[in-house]
């Protein structure tokens, strides 16, 4: 007796056989043979060649059987011989569905892992000293009515220094003093890298009419060279008020509120004269030194205060470059260190916030 594959390539009226009952036993041989195939697949490799052998689109054999007994079928048992075709695919697919399962659980049951080993921490980062600084005096500003404006870190002249009351010999403008940028031949104007953040005093004032209620968080760079308190790259935030009726009253009630939200009740401040193009009066803002809370130590020179930043009331020529009415309005601006406050905060040397060791960055979780 032929192979049951062999009988399968017979013509339909070659196969000897005489009764439906005979096809169906050929039927239940080819199954037979399939679970015999099936019982020695161990992996998922196994699955596919079985899967390419018997269901394979082109030729495997559910679809070889198929077409050569469809095709040599007499017309009245066409129907029959595709209904037993069919039951005869869905048995082969149940068994490689059935195989398929049980080894997704054997090699799930296999760990390539082992779960019982302790895990690998993973390190979480931290926002930098200097943004936690800058988004808590954001947050002390917004509570108050302020809103965050940004401007560009290469400016020109005239925002950075003309448009603030800062004339042509004035030392700030000095390239030993100012960064500028060094343009193609023939290039119109100069540019600089801002020194400050107040050049948005001048470029909000031009595009939005009063009341003006604004902060400038940024980088600012000078030709500073580097110290314990000093860097050629560091952040400011200015603070610019501006309306029909701003008293120095305001002033120092905003200075004295803000002062007091970022470093504490405790901390009292006071303010001297100081001069700046822009302002007029002019102040420096001190704060009662937070090492010694006043009482004198090496941290303050023995003085009780530790100056904080530059502040006053809006200069009325200022509102002249904005074509502002200087008889109407009144306010006031000033321009603070944020490395320097983060420095007073945490207690630490400047330097230190730019150098990227993970050491003392991690303190700061
Ligand atoms: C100004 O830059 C003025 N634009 C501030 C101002 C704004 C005054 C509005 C009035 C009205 P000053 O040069 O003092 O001022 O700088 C302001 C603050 O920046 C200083 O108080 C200090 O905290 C910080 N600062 C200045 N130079 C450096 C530096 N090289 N490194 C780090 N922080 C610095």
């Amino acid at each position: 007796m032929p192979d049951i594959l062999e009988k399968t390539r017979l013509p339909f009226n070659q196969l000897g056989v005489s009764s439906g009952k005979e096809i169906e036993e050929l039927f239940r041989q080819l199954l037979e043979q399939a679970n015999q195939d099936a019982k020695s697949i161990v992996d998922s490799e196994g699955l596919e060649e079985f899967r390419v052998k018997w269901l394979g689109r082109n030729k495997g054999i559910c679809q070889r059987v198929g077409d050569h007994w469809l095709k040599t079928a007499p017309q009245e048992m066409k129907k029959w011989v595709g209904s037993n075709l069919n039951h005869f695919k869905d048995s082969v697919e149940a068994i490689l569905g059935y195989q398929k399962t049980s080894i997704q659980t054997l090699e799930l049951d296999q760990p390539s892992v082992d779960l019982t080993l302790p895990g690998i921490k993973q390190t979480l980062g931290t926002l930098h000293p200097i943004r936690q600084t800058m988004d808590e005096l954001e947050r002390i500003f917004l509570s108050i009515g302020f809103s965050v404006v940004e401007g560009p870190e290469i400016e020109t002249p005239y925002y950075n220094f003309e448009a603030l009351n800062i004339p042509e010999h004035h030392p700030a403008r000095d390239p030993l003093d100012t960064v500028y940028l060094e343009l193609p031949r023939g290039a119109p104007g100069q540019l600089l890298l801002r020194t400050h953040t107040s050049p948005m005093q001048a470029r909000t004032m031009e595009k939005q009419q009063p009341p003006v209620r604004i902060i400038v968080p940024g980088k600012v760079y000078r030709r500073d060279n580097p110290d314990a308190t000093h860097s050629y790259v560091f952040h400011q935030l200015e603070c610019l008020a501006v309306d029909t009726d701003i008293t120095f009253c305001d002033f120092k009630g905003t200075v004295e509120y803000f002062v007091t939200q970022f470093l504490g009740p405790r901390v009292k401040t006071r303010m001297r004269p100081s001069y700046f193009p822009f302002t007029e009066p002019s102040a420096e803002v001190d704060a009662t030194c937070l090492f010694c809370d006043g009482k004198g130590c090496t941290k303050c020179k023995q003085s009780g205060w530790i100056e904080l930043f530059g502040a006053g009331m809006v200069d009325p020529a200022v509102y002249g470059f904005a074509n502002y009415d200087a008889k109407k309005l009144s306010g006031f601006a000033f321009g603070l260190g944020v490395d320097r406050m983060a420095m007073l905060k945490y207690g630490t040397d400047i330097q230190t916030l730019f150098q990227n060791d993970v050491r003392f960055l991690r303190q700061f979780q």
